[in-house]
């Protein structure tokens, strides 16, 4: 079962991005949905569903798959959610972005 968490990394009041933990290691994508532009979640850290599986966007019910990002069922299918570059260092995660790209609002 994966977990997931929000961030807001341009301290711009709002969690732009999201960390997945997986089995198998970490994403990150930008909390976008690709149907409107909107935030996925409907409270703080709300973005997988009940089994942990999918990513779940909560504004018109769009299931992406967490380890690709791609939109498998909802008014998005095809598309796919911005899937952001980390690195890990000594048990910290970095985007490796600048801090003023888009991607990050
Ligand atoms: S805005 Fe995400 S499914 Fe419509």
């Amino acid at each position: 079962m994966g977990q997931a968490r929000g961030f807001d990394p341009a301290k711009s009041g709002r969690d732009t991005v999201f960390a997945l933990r997986r089995s198998d290691g970490i994403r990150v994508y930008r909390n976008h949905c690709p149907h409107q532009g909107v935030p996925l979640e409907y409270r703080k850290d709300r973005f997988l569903s009940g089994d942990g599986q999918r990513i779940l966007c909560y504004a018109h019910g769009a299931h992406f798959d967490a380890d690709s990002g791609l939109c498998t069922d909802g008014p998005c299918r095809g598309m796919s959610l911005a899937s952001l570059p980390l690195v890990i260092e000594d048990g910290w995660l970095y985007l490796a972005l600048a801090p003023d790209s888009p991607l990050l609002r």
